[in-house]
């Protein structure tokens, strides 16, 4: 793993709903932040080697702070716990990126869907389509709206947004939304929410044309669904290395075995740092980085997570 950490301080807390707290981050020795777009994502550095990715929900024309909202899940001993109960303003973090695998197209319409904390990657780019006077349309599902951060803000953009919070009886249905939104026919749509809405979603869009769906995922897809894992060969061309990866081995395992640098961060394919170019062969893509599209052109693939399709795979390595 190449180190490019960048060390931060932790300059506010503000309390954006129930159970989530945006942190203002600067970084140390008064240096600019890199630059980075809507959609994107940093690695948060924990102990024993943990690394979290939350979006950037900043202002992308400051290069003074950059800023993060991070949901408590209630895991007593996940790194939302420790953000939310052991941080302070003053202390430090180590973080990475920006990386930003939800590239945003300032299209004439778009489409935005939310659920919970999924807000944190739109919200940037929300302010980027207000601000170019282009037409779209949010709607933003929860529990209930003390539970949604940035809702004052996003309800000042007025009809543009769409409330389904629950307690108010207004229970979001994937399907009546999308025949409400114009379908296929409909804008571009970004989408950040649970792995199950966002399942649906992938489904229910199958026929759409490519780069119409974008969505986002901070958790990895269930292993269910993924065919069984079998054992292979794998040729590092650039190392001149060829070696075994079984089935409880991941390529990336393999690769590190065998002495080769790999940058690597969430090591479940929800980052895209460990994106490798497919020299031969067919992946048997696991990823949650990467569109149908491109899991189909086989160009790339995530070697923490994704296998081979058939008995040999050359990587550009
Ligand atoms: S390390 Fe994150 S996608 Fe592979």
């Amino acid at each position: 793993m190449l180190d490019d950490t960048i060390e931060v301080t932790v300059g506010d807390l503000v309390d954006e709903a129930i159970d989530i707290k945006r942190f203002v981050l600067h970084r140390t020795g008064n240096l600019d932040f890199p630059t980075w777009t809507p959609g994107a994502h940093i690695d948060v550095l924990f102990a024993e080697g943990l690394v979290r990715q939350y979006s950037l929900c900043g202002d992308p024309h400051r290069a003074d702070i950059w800023e993060i909202a991070v949901l408590h899940t209630g895991e007593s001993r996940g790194a939302s716990h420790y953000l939310h109960t052991q941080i302070n303003i003053g202390d430090r973090l180590s973080i990475r990126g920006p990386r930003n695998n939800f590239k945003f197209n300032l299209d004439s319409s778009l489409r935005f869907l939310a659920a919970g904390v999924g807000i944190t990657p739109i919200i940037s780019m929300i302010r980027a389509a207000h601000s170019a006077d282009v037409k779209w349309r949010l709607d933003y599902i929860s529990r209930s709206r003390k539970r949604m951060a940035f809702l004052e803000e996003l309800e000042s953009y007025s009809s543009n947004v769409v409330v389904h919070a629950s307690d108010e009886g207004r229970v979001f249905k994937l399907k009546h939304y999308l025949i409400d939104t114009g379908g296929v026919y409909g804008a571009p749509l970004y989408a950040c929410g649970p792995a199950r809405l966002l399942d649906e979603l992938t489904t229910m869009s199958e026929t759409w044309p490519e780069d119409y769906l974008h969505i986002e995922r901070f958790r990895p897809k269930s292993d269910a669904s993924l065919p069984d894992r079998h054992s292979f060969t794998v040729n590092f061309a650039l190392s001149g290395v060829t070696a075994q990866v079984n089935q409880r081995e991941t390529i990336l395992d393999v690769a590190e075995q065998s002495g080769i640098l790999v940058v690597s961060s969430c090591r479940e394919g929800t980052c895209g740092t460990c994106e490798t170019d497919i020299i031969e062969g067919e992946a048997d893509h696991r990823d949650s980085v990467l569109s149908a599209a491109e899991q189909a052109q086989q160009r790339t693939m995530m070697i923490c997570c994704s296998r081979s399709k058939g008995s040999n795979l050359v990587l550009d390595l």
